[in-house]
This record gives structure tokens, sequence and C-alpha cells, in this order.
């Protein structure tokens, strides 16, 4: 059979980064590749008792159809979590969805037209370029540092009248995949942008409450709540198999991402909606998600020690995340880290080629280094392979 496939499908490319990793899930490889978190801090029992709970209690319900807004109860605890990010949202604002990556998907059908324009940091996730791209969006880079977005590069391709952006998105906190944070006065400045030229903000923050030492500053939705649609997820601070996220949108856009998520898939399971919230009641965050911050702050220190002593001299540089999960490397001059990957996985260790993450100009000398998957000692072994790699590329 000969398949004409749309246009859109035709725009689905396999992610490079799938194909890459693939060498990195060879045996016995030291991986600081992928983004998974570590399953250490599963709540394995927690998950046990509610799912038992749950069907003894609520069988029948929770293994029938549901609403498609999401489960009452879990709408209303992250309404209310959301009010420590200085956020104001009611139930009614919140859509559970099947992951973030669900949110980013919907948001692409009900705000991009085919040669719609959408900004985007540099670099960005990529998963969100992969849920945009089907859309046939014109998606433009914005210049950012190591703090976000640069907001006057924002004003600059905000665009006015049938040219106007649809839409920036953002990822203020410990991002994916530089593990950067925008300042306060960042926030402060790229929220005024958007608001004097209209410009929607899409804020993506599945990483937020992975900080180490101290929150991160309010979203940048609490400053623009009309204009913009945030995404949560509790993959990051429960488990991402659940496949559980979240966005909050205003109440004049709700009914349409309403409608795509009707279309996409009816609602997310109600049975996982019903087993968190029964494992979030209590307060059982409070205590969970410091275990999580210990935890990767180690890992994160402990690759951070690693790499000033293995590294030092080779002309890399890095930064020092806040929380989240990723660090971002930035090889000597010329150094390109495609080539680099080969030889580092014949040594035992892998990466993510940073070139992945660009929408346009993507900067072939950057790495994306995970620091929760690997153990400690893991993370030590498999510096020293990675610096011999790097040494031989020299
Ligand atoms: C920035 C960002 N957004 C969204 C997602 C999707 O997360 P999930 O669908 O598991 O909530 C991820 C996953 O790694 C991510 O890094």
């Amino acid at each position: 059979m000969n398949w004409t496939l749309a246009q859109r499908a035709e725009k689905m490319n396999p992610s490079v980064i799938r194909e890459i990793l693939k060498v990195t899930e060879i045996p016995g490889i030291i991986s600081f590749a992928g983004g998974l978190p570590s399953p250490q801090t599963f709540p394995i029992e927690e998950m046990r008792v509610a799912c038992e709970r749950v069907l003894s209690q609520d069988g029948k319900v929770a293994l029938q159809y549901a609403a498609s807004e999401g489960y009452g109860p879990l709408r209303e605890w992250v309404a209310q979590d959301l009010r420590k990010q200085g956020m104001q949202v009611s139930p009614d604002q919140v859509l559970i969805t099947t992951g973030s990556q669900q949110g980013l998907d919907l948001v692409a059908k009900i705000l991009i037209d085919a040669g719609s324009r959408i900004l985007v940091e540099t670099p960005t996730y990529l998963g969100a370029l992969q849920a945009f791209t089907p859309m046939e969006p014109t998606v433009v880079s914005v210049n950012s540092d190591a703090h976000g977005v640069d907001a006057e590069d924002l004003r600059a391709k905000a665009g006015t009248g049938a040219d106007k952006a649809r839409f920036v998105y953002l990822l203020p906190n410990f991002q994916n995949p530089t593990g950067r944070t925008m300042t306060e006065e960042r926030r402060a400045a790229v929220a005024q942008v958007a608001l004097e030229t209209g410009l929607p903000i899409i804020e993506d923050n599945p990483y937020g409450d992975l900080w180490f030492d101290a929150p991160p500053a309010p979203s940048l939705s609490s400053r623009h709540p009309d204009g913009s649609v945030y995404l949560g997820s509790f993959s990051k601070i429960l488990a991402p198999g659940l496949r559980l996220g979240y966005l909050i949108a205003p109440k004049t856009l709700y009914p349409k991402l309403l409608q795509a998520k009707q279309a996409a898939d009816l609602h997310t399971p109600s049975f996982n909606q019903r087993v968190v919230a029964e494992v979030l009641k209590d307060g059982f965050i409070d205590r969970h998600v410091p275990t999580i911050r210990a935890l990767y702050k180690k890992q994160c220190e402990a690759m951070l020690a690693a790499l000033d002593r293995e590294m030092a001299g080779l002309g890399l540089t890095w930064n020092r995340p806040a929380g989240g999960m990723f660090l971002w490397v930035q090889l000597p001059p010329g150094m390109k880290a495609i080539p680099l990957l080969d030889k580092a996985v014949k040594k035992g260790v892998a990466f993510v080629p940073g070139s992945a993450f660009y929408a346009q100009g993507a900067d072939e000398s950057t790495v994306r280094l995970s620091f929760v998957t690997a153990t400690v000692d893991q993370i030590n072994t498999g510096m020293v392979a990675l610096a011999a790699a790097i040494r031989e590329s020299l």
C-alpha cells in the first residue's frame, strides 16, 4: 500500500536524540544521557497502600470513564499547591493531562496554524519542539544567556499584526537541557515585555520543586495570569510512569484546551489520578520532595567535584545548577559533541550532544549531563572515562 502522508506527518522526524541514545543503552555503559528521575525516589510503598485503598473504597468509580477535566480532589490539590509560587488559581482552571508532554501537544493544537511564528529559548526542551513542529510553525529562537531569554530580543521578535508570535515557550526553573534558572529581575523584565507586547507565555515547570538550597522566584504566570498557560508535572516529584501532569489556563482559553484533550484521550487515567490524590493527602509531598532535593543535590555536587577534578586544564566550562537534573558543558573551542560521544561510548560513558536542543543555529560544542540517574561511584568512574575521551579529541 502506498500511503499518502499528511504534511504534518512528514514533519515528524525521528528524534535525533532517540537515535543517538540507542548507543547509550548498551549494557554496562554509565549514562549521563537520559532524563530519567532516580528510581530510588519512587514512593512505591505509599503507592501500593493507596492503590489498595482506592480499589477497596472506590474501585467501581476509579475504573470507570471519568470527567475530561480531571479528578476534583486532585485539581483542588494542584490549585492549592500553586499558591506557594504566588499563583492564585481556581480548581476549574486546572486541566489534568497525561503528562505535561500532553499539555504541550494540546497547546500546539489550539494555538499554532501552519506558518505561525512561535518563540523558544536557545536552547530549549526537545520534546516541546517535537510537540510544536507537526503544527508547522516557524520556530524562532530568542537569544538567551545563563539566566534564560534576553528580554530585549524577545521584544524585538514578538512581532505585530499578522506577524505577531502566537506565544513564547519558556522554562524558568532548572531548565532542560541547561539546568539554568531565570533570576527575579529577568522574570520581571520578560513578564513586562509579554504584557506590553501582548505576547502569550507558555510556562513549563516540571523541575521547579527540585531546588537545592532555596526555592526559585515566583512563576512568570503569577505575573501575567491572563496571558499564560502554565504546565506542571508529577513525573519528577512522584514517578513519570504515572503519566500525570496538569495545565493551568485562563478561563477564556480553557474550553478549547479541554476540547482538544477530549479528542486526544477523553481523560487521563482516573485510577492513576485517584491513587495520586490518595498519596498526596495529609501533606505527603512536603515530606517526600525534600528527600529528592537532598539526593539530587548530593549527586550534583559529586558531578561538579568530578568535573573540577578530571577536566582541569582541558578547556571546558560548565554551569553550577541550583536545582533540577541537568548541567550544561561547553567543550573546548572546535570540539564537537557528536564525534566525542562515539569515543566516550567506547570508553563506557554516554551523554547527550547539546545540538539536539536547538531550534536554529545549534552549538555543536555543547553537552547535556544528567546527574540524577548514575550513582556517585558511577559519576566518578564515568567522568574519568569522559576526560580520557576529551583528551583524545584535543
Ligand atoms: C521541560 C520538560 N517539559 C515536559 C516534560 C514532559 O514531562 P511529563 O510528560 O513526564 O510530565 C519533560 C520531561 O522530561 C521536560 O523535561
